[in-house]
């Protein structure tokens, strides 16, 4: 018999509640009924990105939405700081390039957290910087930002704002847009809402507003102006992708019926139960110092294909994790734990990893990683 699991940081499971809705016979998006809908899914997303203000929602994938935090805030001649401590980190350089903005790229080694006295430096040196761009979560190294830090510094400035791609962050740990002074925080779907890929959001400060309404950059889909206007009136500016809004209601709907505290303490304990089995197992995390409660990378030991590993998984185990990418492929694991996941979900592939790694001559005591990762699931 065959049966499919994802671990990887995205697309991530989806719950039976949110599939079953997406499978009802489409409406039409002018309706009065989908307009009742979008109202309830603006009041969820402000619940969930913890603001005041809109969340605006793009049909798709959460680059969209980052290229619209590049396009909408930014104005010719402006100088962005990029936070590119990964794959992600560099993809706000490559958006930054292809508007034709310079930017001033803080390279961290990868595993590593982003040092907020870096940005303070430059930002008190170069009086032309507009904005930081950084993730919360960087999912390529297993990292987690100190955004917070960020944001006080940031804060100082009228005329400097924060972007924070939050796209494996919202939902998984504590990110109060508002209580923070976060000016741009972005989210997608097919992460810790529970859905599957084609959703993009982006939750904006009265201060990135004021950077909207002077950014000479050039924008068409995703101009956020024009989105804020029509969301105001339970509308999208083009066809949204309808029975992903659907989906979205019914995800928004089991946050608040879970509320956020307790979705934040589940995914603490999830990723501590799997960074505790991991290192019973003998290996060593890639990001220590700083781990994301998204997403565990492991690093691969010494003798071990890490490609290999991977495609076992799924061969074996019809388990997907994720592995490395660019520098670390095959060096690297990403197990996840962001979403629809409880605690049997880590057991069970904790349990894969061990029979894998079993089979593939790595020495160790069979059932040690399981055993750390209860001693943390039965607290
Ligand atoms: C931190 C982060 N940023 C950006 C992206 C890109 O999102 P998408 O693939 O939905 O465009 C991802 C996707 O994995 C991500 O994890």
């Amino acid at each position: 018999m065959e049966k499919k699991y994802l671990f990887s940081p995205g697309p991530t499971m989806l719950p039976p509640e949110v599939l079953l809705k997406m499978a009802e016979p489409i409406m039409h998006h002018r309706e009065p009924e989908f307009e009742k809908i979008f109202a309830e899914i603006r009041e969820g997303l402000k619940y969930l990105f913890q603001t005041k203000n809109e969340v605006l929602i793009f049909t798709s994938s959460g680059t969209g939405a980052m290229e619209g935090a590049v396009s909408n805030i930014l104005s010719k001649g402006d100088k962005a700081i990029v936070v590119r401590g990964g794959k992600f980190g560099e993809r706000w350089g490559e958006i930054c390039k292809a508007y034709g903005i310079e930017f001033i790229p803080i390279d961290v080694a990868w595993g590593k957290a982003v040092d907020p006295k870096r940005i303070k430096e430059l930002l008190e040196s170069d009086p032309s910087i507009r904005a930081v761009y950084t993730q919360a979560s960087e999912t390529s190294t297993g990292v987690k930002h100190p955004i917070q830090e960020v944001a006080d510094l940031v804060k100082r400035y009228e005329d400097r704002v924060i972007v924070v791609d939050a796209i494996t962050g919202i939902g998984v740990f504590n990110i109060p847009t508002d209580a923070w002074g976060l000016d741009v925080v972005i989210s997608g779907s097919q992460k810790a809402l529970m859905l599957p890929p084609g959703l993009s959001f982006a939750a904006l400060s009265d201060k990135a507003w004021k950077f909207v309404e002077r950014s000479s950059l050039p924008k068409y889909y995703f101009d956020f102006k024009k989105e804020l206007k029509n969301t105001k009136k339970n509308q999208s500016s083009y066809t949204p992708a309808i029975s992903l809004f659907v989906g979205l209601r019914e995800s928004l709907h089991m946050i608040r019926k879970e509320g956020l505290e307790a979705v934040f303490r589940r995914h603490e304990k999830l990723a501590e139960a799997t960074r505790r089995a991991v290192k019973a197992l003998g290996l060593e995390l890639y990001a220590p110092d700083s781990p994301s409660n998204a997403v565990t990378a492991v690093k691969i030991p010494d003798g071990i294909d890490g490609e290999k590993l991977k495609d076992l998984f799924f061969e074996k185990f019809g388990i997907t994790v994720a592995g490395g990418q660019d520098r670390v492929k095959g060096k690297i694991i990403r197990i996840a734990h962001l979403g629809y996941y409880e605690r049997l979900d880590m057991v069970m592939v904790i349990s894969a990893l061990e029979m894998l790694l079993k089979g593939m001559g790595y020495a160790f005591e069979l059932g040690a990683g399981v055993k750390a990762a209860e001693e943390i699931l039965m607290k």
